[in-house]
């Protein structure tokens, strides 16, 4: 039943990933963060999203889902989670793995297009028999909603144009009667449809509402993008600065705040004793990474580099999960570089706050980056961005040799490896006067980087739907 009556809305939330609930990529903590400020707001959020399985729920109780014969048997499963609240879980053949996407090789479940047509048939069948005022759906695993539902109004987050979920013409006549929608190139497209039907497209930062609508950046859908222009508008996304809090963090080795930033001091000697890092004095500077593995976050641009950091001079200390090739390499040039360069294997929220808080320079030099997460999440923590001028980072990170208010981080035009090393060299030599290194810190800790604003542009939009 809607809540509109008494002047509040209710919104359907679906998504495939959720922090804490189920996380692999910054996409889980959009979500929890959203969802928390919109609540916060006072919009009435059920977010609804696969169940994986081991997922403990309080006050439980649950709904079998009239779905068509190829679904097999559906429920949803409703109640209230420890740390986000009430949350609804589909149960379907094949949802219920170890990891939402990924078999333990690394490589994507086979299934995986078939498991979240399963999961967008029955949230559509869920939604018809008690409709919101908005339906909101993000990324391809939760684009074929709209293939079997023609109201309520609908907005389509983008987080990543590069993941489409793509699979053969088949699913086409079974997604939903309006399936003929995600007809592309003889396929079945998850998110060409979703494209096409939606009410609203968000894109994840306005840049990237821009780079989407072009041939370089629209990962082959720029064109049905630019036939929707007058829908895609691009809203920032935020962090959850509950949770990313220096002053209170208990991951970190000592909190802190921008008015007395020595205190950083402690976990910059924490972090070089946990990695061996050689000598914890001030200099040289300590540069940190945290990172999924894959080619968009450019992270095979820094492996030329390492060898150059004791003449630059600059230490690098990077954790990152993924790609098993890359991380090979990265092991290699660790042993080769001890002194140097550190590298994690592993996906370690501890010791991603650690390195935040206790390095002098966050580098991100990725290829496309539709929002980003980390720059936000290290300029909260006083570590000064080194970025590549693409997606988010391009809304986040103004340069501070080209932004006349001083800027927050340092930019290479392209990702290309002269171009970071060149900024790298811009950043070391900036931060070696500590007073200009100071400003620029406590300029990247001063900005709400907080969800209010995003979600009041969210709530914003959904108002505009529901006219
Ligand atoms: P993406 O979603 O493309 O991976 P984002 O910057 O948007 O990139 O979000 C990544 C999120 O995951 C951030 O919250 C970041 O702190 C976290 N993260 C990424 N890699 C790791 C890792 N190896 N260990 C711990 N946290 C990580
Ligand atoms: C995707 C993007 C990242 C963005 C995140 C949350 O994973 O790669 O840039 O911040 O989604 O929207």
């Amino acid at each position: 039943m809607s809540t509109r009556d008494n002047g509040g809305m209710r919104v359907v939330f679906v998504t495939a990933e959720l922090a804490p609930v189920a996380t692999v990529g910054g996409l889980a903590a959009a979500a929890a963060g959203l969802v928390k400020e919109l609540r916060a707001l006072g919009v009435d959020v059920d977010v609804v999203m696969p169940d994986y399985g081991k997922i403990e729920l309080a006050d439980e109780h649950a709904v079998e889902i009239d779905v068509p014969a190829w679904v097999g048997t559906a429920s949803i499963r409703s109640g209230v989670h420890d740390d986000v609240g009430p949350l609804h879980l589909v149960r379907a053949a094949g949802l219920a793995r170890p990891h939402p996407y990924l078999q333990p090789s690394g490589e994507g479940w086979p299934d995986n297009a078939e498991r979240f047509f399963r999961f967008a048939r029955t949230v559509a069948a869920w939604i018809d028999a008690d409709p919101p005022d908005v339906v909101h759906l993000n990324d391809w695993h939760t684009g074929p909603v709209l293939a079997a539902l023609s109201a309520p109004p609908t907005v389509l987050s983008i987080h990543n144009l590069a993941y489409q979920g793509t699979t053969d013409a088949r699913w086409l006549t079974k997604i939903g009667p309006r399936g003929r929608h995600y007809e592309w190139w003889g396929a079945t497209n998850p998110l060409s449809g979703a494209i096409a039907l939606a009410d609203r497209i968000v894109a994840v930062s306005p840049n990237y509402a821009a780079e989407i609508m072009t041939p370089e950046g629209g990962f082959g859908l720029d064109e049905p993008l630019r036939h929707r222009w007058g829908a895609v508008t691009g809203i920032l996304n935020g962090i959850d600065t509950d949770v990313w809090n220096p002053a209170v963090d208990p991951l970190i080795a000592a909190p802190f705040d921008r008015r007395d930033l020595t205190r950083r001091d402690d976990n910059r000697i924490e972090l070089i004793n946990r990695l061996d890092l050689g000598s914890t004095d001030t200099s040289p500077p300590l540069a940190a990474v945290v990172t999924r593995l894959t080619d968009q976050k450019g992270i095979d641009l820094i492996e030329p580099i390492v060898p150059l950091l004791a003449d630059i001079p600059m230490r690098l200390a990077m954790l990152g999960s993924g790609d098993a090739d890359l991380a090979g390499r990265l092991h290699e040039l660790a042993a080769q570089h001890p002194e140097h360069f550190a590298f994690v294997e592993g996906y370690d929220e501890s010791l991603s706050h650690l390195l935040f808080a206790g390095s002098d320079l966050y580098l991100m030099p990725s290829r496309f980056e539709p929002c980003g997460l980390t720059q936000m999440q290290a300029m909260r923590y006083g570590s000064i961005p080194v970025v590549t001028a693409v997606g988010g980072l391009v809304d986040t990170v103004p340069d501070a040799d080209a932004d006349p208010r001083g800027g927050l981080g340092f930019v290479a035009a392209r990702a290309r490896g002269e171009d970071v090393l060149a900024a790298l060299f811009r950043a070391a030599r900036r931060i070696r006067d500590p007073r200009r290194r100071g400003a620029l810190q406590r300029r990247g800790m001063a900005v709400d980087w907080s969800w209010r604003v995003p979600a009041l542009s969210y709530r914003a939009l959904y108002r505009d739907l529901v006219g």
